[in-house]
C-alpha cells in the first residue's frame, strides 16, 4: 500500500489551510514521503457549510466514520477546544492511529498524559502548530537544541495581541477595531478572551517550558496578565520613553525553580522584539552551548499554521513509510520545582 490516508477533524481556518497546502503539493508529496497522501475523511459539525469545498463521500459529521476505518492511519485534530478533541485523540492513539494537532489548549493541560498514551501505543503525537503558528519551534527545542541546557525562553507568542498592539501603536487604531480586524483575518481564537487576557500565550509558554526544561509545566503554573487594560495613553507614554508595549511570555529555569509568566512589557524601540509587528511571533532561546537563538515568523493564520500542521503530517507519513514512528516525546522528566508566582 503506497497511500497514506489522513482524516481531518475540522475544516476552519487551520483545516482549510491544511487542505489547500496538501492539494497544491499533491504531485510533490510522493518525492517527499515516498507515498501518496490522501485526505480521505473530513469531520465537521455542519456538513452543509462545507458542501461546496469537500466531496460528499469525504465529508462526515460522525467520528465513528473515522475511528472505525482501519485504513486511516493519521488523524489531524484542528477543531479546537478540550472536548470532544481530547476523547477523539485518545481513542485514535488507543487504536494505533498517529495524531497531529494544533490544539494548544489541550496540549497545555493534557499534553503529558497524551504523550504517554502515544508512547504506550507506539504512535506519533506531533503538535508543531500549537506554538507560534508557522514558526518551527517545537522540533528545534525537542531535537536540534537537545544538546543544550536551556535557561531561558522568551518571546511574543500570541499573534492577535501583537496585531492589536501594533495597530494601536502605529496607526492609533482603537482596541475594539483592531481586535475585529484580527478576528476577520483568522488570527483570534473562537473566544478572543483567551488571546486578550494572555491565556493563549500562557498555554503556549507552558508547552515551551516543558520542552525547554524537560519538566511537566502546565497552564495552571503560568502567571498571566493580558492587554485588556492597555490604553492609547499607555502607548503614548511608552513612545515618550522610547519604548513599545509587547505581550511577552517569559520562562526561566532559575536556581530556585522554574518561573513562567505572561504580561505586557515595555521594550526599548532598539530591542529586536520591538520590531516584531502585526501577527508575527518571535521566540528567543538561551542555551549553554548554542548561546542565543531567535525564531521569527507568522504566528497565526490559515497558511502559516497549515504549513506547520502539514510538516507534522509529512513527518508522520515518512515515519510510517520507514517504520520508525513513536520517536518524539519526552520520556524522563526532571521534575524541577515550579515557582508559584500567581500573586
Ligand atoms: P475554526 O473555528 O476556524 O474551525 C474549527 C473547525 O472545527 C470547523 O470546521 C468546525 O466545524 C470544526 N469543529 C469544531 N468542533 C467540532 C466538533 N465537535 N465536531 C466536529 N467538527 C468540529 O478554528 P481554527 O481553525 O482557527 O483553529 C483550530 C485549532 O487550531 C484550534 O485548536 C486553535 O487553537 C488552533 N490554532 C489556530 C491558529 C489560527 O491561526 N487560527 C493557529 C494555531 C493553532 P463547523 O464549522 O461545522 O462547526
Ligand atoms: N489566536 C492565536 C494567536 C492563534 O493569535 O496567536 C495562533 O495560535
Amino acid at each position: 500500500q503506497n497511500i497514506r490516508k489522513v482524516a481531518l477533524l475540522g475544516m476552519g481556518t487551520v483545516g482549510g489551510g491544511v487542505y489547500k497546502i496538501i492539494e497544491k503539493q499533491k504531485n510533490e508529496l510522493i518525492h517527499k514521503i515516498g507515498a501518496e497522501l490522501e485526505i480521505s475523511k473530513v469531520l465537521v459539525r455542519n456538513k452543509g457549510k462545507y458542501a461546496n469545498l469537500i466531496a460528499p463521500e469525504k465529508l462526515t459529521d460522525q467520528w465513528s466514520d473515522i475511528i472505525e476505518d482501519d485504513s486511516i492511519e493519521i488523524v489531524v485534530e484542528v477543531m479546537g477546544g478540550i472536548e470532544p478533541a481530547a476523547t477523539y485523540i485518545k481513542e485514535a492513539l488507543q487504536k494505533g492511529k498517529h495524531v497531529v494537532t494544533a490544539n494548544k489548549d489541550l496540549i497545555a493541560v493534557q499534553g503529558h498524559e497524551l504523550l504517554e498514551l502515544a508512547k504506550t501505543n507506539h504512535c506519533d503525537l506531533l503538535f508543531e502548530a500549537a506554538v507560534a503558528g508557522g514558526i518551527p519551534i517545537i522540533r528545534p527545542l525537542n531535537q536540534c537544541l537537545a544538546g543544550n541546557e536551556i535557561t531561558e525562553v522568551m518571546g511574543i507568542i500570541n499573534g492577535t495581541t501583537n496585531f492589536i498592539l501594533t495597530k494601536m501603536s502605529e496607526e492609533g487604531m482603537d482596541f475594539a477595531e483592531a481586535l475585529q480586524l484580527a478576528t476577520d483575518l483568522g488570527y483570534a481564537e473562537a473566544d478572543p478572551t483567551a488571546d486578550i487576557e494572555g491565556h493563549d500565550a500562557g498555554r503556549k509558554l507552558a508547552i515551551l517550558a516543558s520542552l525547554a526544561f524537560n519538566s511537566p509545566v502546565t497552564f495552571q503554573n503560568v502567571y498571566t496578565e493580558g492587554i485588556s487594560k492597555i490604553s492609547a495613553k499607555d502607548i503614548r507614554y511608552a513612545h515618550e520613553l522610547g519604548c513599545e508595549i509587547k505581550l511577552l511570555g517569559i520562562a526561566k529555569n532559575t536556581e530556585d525553580g522554574i518561573e513562567v509568566k505572561v504580561h505586557p512589557t515595555m521594550i526599548p524601540q532598539s530591542h529586536p522584539l520591538a520590531a516584531v509587528n502585526d501577527s508575527y511571533n518571535a521566540v528567543f532561546i538561551h542555551g549553554d552551548a548554542v548561546g542565543d537563538a531567535m525564531f521569527y515568523g507568522r504566528g497565526a493564520g490559515e497558511l502559516p499554521t497549515g504549513s506547520a500542521v502539514v510538516g507534522d503530517i509529512l513527518d508522520v507519513a515518512r515515519n510510517i513509510q520507514f517504520h520508525c514512528t513513536g520517536r518524539i516525546g519526552s520520556s524522563c522528566y526532571k521534575n524541577i520545582p515550579i515557582k508559584d508566582i500567581k500573586e
